[in-house]
């Protein structure tokens, strides 16, 4: 029996940056994001004799395939099933390219964790897939629910931790523009990155005191959509977020020439007068936000920045699901 599962990536407007539990991957900060439309993860999962990994048709050992498996006995476990787990066959594909610096492992993990439910029957529900799809990658338990979606932080005793629906895809008309600025893959991933800003940042304290006033002013924003007063916080916790990775040793670097120019080129459009704001995650790339109404004028203004290579537009769209069962 197969179970084949899709879910999207998301972008978070408030950032998860540090972790106050490794081992439980418990965020130290909250974090509030908006589940994409159009960019999707499609897995499929079968019984097998032993458990494997595809992605986009390769085999993958190592790191990936042993995050994998740690999701597949987590699940098995939190469902409280006796005996041995049944070995799986996963078979993962994204139809966007991971260079765009969406986020893969978010609705990898998401995807996955509603298949194996599938194949398990272990009916866990989305809050609990959630809570376990956020120990994979913390980024993952918010793609469980589509539209705009809050992770709390934890404290280091945190077991069950999931998610939250915040507001539905159709709750506002958004646009986000990513600006392309590198076909390369980044040097250092999130997990490592936000290990090393814990471990060895000076301004790691001061990231984690001042996160949940930004994080309470961008929820308050989306509640009342209201672009004008999403704006501050949205870019505040973008590079703040940076500003204690570029200071933790070594510094993390994850823009390139590009990142600033699309920057400056955003806040050029909003003294215009155009509704847009910006945001980056662990890459140098720029995903700009914006009203429907100007996303077109957005998109052309920044495909005319030097170094930006393309743009891909997304709208709020739904959570993990089961696509087919056969
Ligand atoms: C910059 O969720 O990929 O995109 O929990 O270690 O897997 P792990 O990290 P991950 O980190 C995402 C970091 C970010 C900001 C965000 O999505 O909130």
């Amino acid at each position: 029996m197969k179970r084949v599962a899709v879910a999207h990536p998301n972008i978070a407007l408030a950032k998860y940056w540090g972790k106050r539990d490794q081992g439980r991957n418990v965020p130290a900060v909250p974090s509030l994001s908006v589940t994409l439309d159009g960019m999707t993860t499609t897995t499929a999962i079968e019984e097998a004799e032993a458990d494997s990994l595809a992605i986009n048709g390769v085999l993958r050992t190592g790191r990936p395939l042993e995050r994998a498996v740690a999701m597949l006995d987590t699940l098995w476990r939190e469902a409280g099933r006796l005996g041995q787990r049944p070995r799986a066959a996963v078979d993962s594909h994204n139809d966007f390219p991971t260079a765009a610096g969406l986020a893969s492992s978010a609705s990898a993990f998401a995807a996955l964790a509603v298949a194996a439910d599938a194949l398990f029957a272990t009916q866990l529900g989305r809050e609990r897939l959630s809570a376990i799809a956020r120990r994979s990658s913390a980024s993952a338990g918010r793609s469980l629910f589509g539209g705009f979606v809050e992770l709390p932080a934890g404290d280091a005793f945190a077991v069950d931790l999931p998610a939250a629906p915040v507001a539905p895809a159709s709750h506002w008309d958004l646009r986000l523009v990513v600006a392309v600025t590198t076909e390369g893959e980044k040097e250092v991933g999130s997990t490592d990155g936000m290990v090393r800003t814990t471990e060895t940042s000076p301004l790691y304290d001061g990231w984690v005191n001042a996160a949940p006033a930004i994080f309470a002013r961008v929820r308050e924003a989306v509640l009342a959509r209201d672009f004008d007063a999403l704006v501050g916080p949205v870019e505040q916790s973008a590079l703040t977020m940076h500003a204690t990775a570029f200071a933790a040793d070594p510094g993390l670097v994850y823009w390139n020439g590009t990142t600033v120019e699309v920057i400056r080129a955003v806040r050029k459009l909003r003294a215009e007068g155009l509704r847009a704001c910006f945001t980056i995650d662990a890459g140098p790339h720029v995903k700009i936000l914006t009203p429907t109404a100007s996303e077109a004028s957005v998109r052309e203004a920044i495909s005319r920045v030097p170094g930006v290579l393309r743009t891909i537009s997304a709208r709020p769209g739904e959570g993990a699901r089961l696509a087919v069962e056969e």
